[in-house]
């Protein structure tokens, strides 16, 4: 097989990449290594900075977003039972889309079906060969064939446990880590979300979440200690301690429901740096990973993806390499921002085993700088609703 660039990666990454690539005229392959329907039933975050709304409707993905998704001018910090609300269209001017990511990969995966994408799923022992060359090449087994693809780039989308970052030299590699000492118990269920906007609430007995997917579909997410095992939280339990951490005048209204969906996620700050490496290319979670406090996950995989794209476009169509070269330093400087905010967020919402009376305190002046300080409030805004690409 041939191809300009060989994606490894179906998860909403590769598919964008892929997406706007093929509409440039440029030719793509991805190699997925689940079937599709277990890439949709991974349920994760689902808030849309605007830059990302904007490149999903460039990529001709954003009409079941407009019908479906729910616009959000602010969200909701709370701290014990007092409740802050953040305007975004206030303070910054720009808003969010609360759609799920589960919805964006459905429609990229439908998008690009309908485009004739060559999108192979099942794929085993990818491995990735002579990336220092102009004629780098994947090989890998499908439907007990052993493949090769040769093409001119390679698009590293296979997320935190794929190949592609570990395939650059560990000596040409550097590692930047934090690991939280919790991790985040979510629960869906088909049940009228709490409040018309997501909180985030920090409470003495740990941070909560209340999100949602659509009218009649509640995300929630309640931080547990890391030696907590799904099998510990009945629905019931689940709900009692969610009651507790969000602000009475909301928790009286919690409408509970049987669980659809319960997991256990952990929380870690990583970045891989460099994000590039000869002929390779690395996207999203491949080279970095966020606590979920930001919901940034999904929107840095689609800022990297908006700089590659913009980068291989203006290779075949302008014969420019200028924006390939600072590919990864263009990135990167998005991604350490969102690094930045995310890791404050969770700082500033969590409670940490080992915290102390000051830290505590340091937390309640956090919050309290935003509900009085309008530049802290446009500063929160800023960062929550996107930084510009
Ligand atoms: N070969 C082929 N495919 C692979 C391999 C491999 N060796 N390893 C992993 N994959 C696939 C995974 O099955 C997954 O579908 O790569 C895809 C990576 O997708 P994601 O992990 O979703 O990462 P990304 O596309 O960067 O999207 C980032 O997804 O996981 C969330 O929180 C994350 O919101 C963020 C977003
Ligand atoms: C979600 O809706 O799943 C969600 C929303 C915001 C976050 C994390 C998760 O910060």
């Amino acid at each position: 097989m041939k191809t300009d660039v060989a994606i490894i990666g179906g998860g909403p990454a590769g598919l964008l990449l892929s997406q706007l690539l093929m509409r440039a005229g440029i030719s793509t392959v991805i190699l997925e290594r689940q079937s599709r329907d277990h890439v949709l039933s991974r349920i994760r975050a689902g808030v849309l900075e605007w830059g990302t709304v904007e490149l999903l409707n460039r990529a001709g993905v954003g009409d079941r977003m407009a019908r479906e998704g729910i616009l959000h001018s602010g969200c909701a910090l709370s701290s014990d039972d007092d409740l802050l609300h953040i305007d975004f269209q206030e303070t910054c001017g720009k808003r969010v889309m609360v759609y799920g990511q589960t919805e964006v990969t459905r429609d990229l995966y439908q998008a690009q079906d309908a485009a004739g994408a060559t999108i192979l799923h099942g794929v085993e022992e990818v491995a990735l060969h002579d990336l220092l060359s102009d004629t780098p090449s994947v090989t890998f087994r499908h439907n007990d064939e052993t493949k090769r693809i040769d093409c001119r780039y390679i698009a590293g989308c296979d997320g935190f446990h794929g190949i592609s970052r570990t395939t650059i030299p560990v000596e040409k590699r550097r590692a930047f880590e934090k690991i939280y000492p919790f991790g985040w118990l979510g629960v869906l269920s088909r049940t009228p979300p709490v409040h018309q906007e997501l909180i985030y609430a920090n409470h003495e007995r740990g941070f909560a979440l209340a999100s949602m997917r659509n009218p009649m579909l509640s995300r929630y997410y309640v931080q547990v200690p890391l030696t907590d095992r799904v099998e510990d939280w009945s629905d019931e339990a689940f709900w009692q301690e969610l009651k507790r951490r969000l602000p009475g005048t909301v928790s009286d209204s919690l409408v509970t429901g049987p669980s659809i969906e319960k997991s256990i996620a952990p929380l870690r700050s990583f970045v891989s740096e460099p994000m590039q490496y000869g002929a390779l290319f690395l996207c999203g979670d491949a080279t970095h990973i966020v606590p979920p406090t930001g919901a940034k996950g999904l929107n840095l995989a689609a800022s990297d993806v908006h700089y590659l794209s913009q980068a291989l476009i203006a290779h075949y169509r302008d014969n420019r390499d200028d924006l390939l070269a600072g590919y990864g330093q263009t990135a990167l400087a998005r991604v350490w921002q969102a690094m930045r905010f995310s890791w404050s967020m969770t700082m500033m919402t969590h409670r940490f085993p080992d915290q102390t009376g000051y830290d505590r305190r340091m937390q309640q002046v956090e919050l309290s700088q935003l509900r009085h300080n309008p530049t802290a409030r446009r500063l929160f805004s800023e960062n929550y609703t996107g930084l510009p690409f």
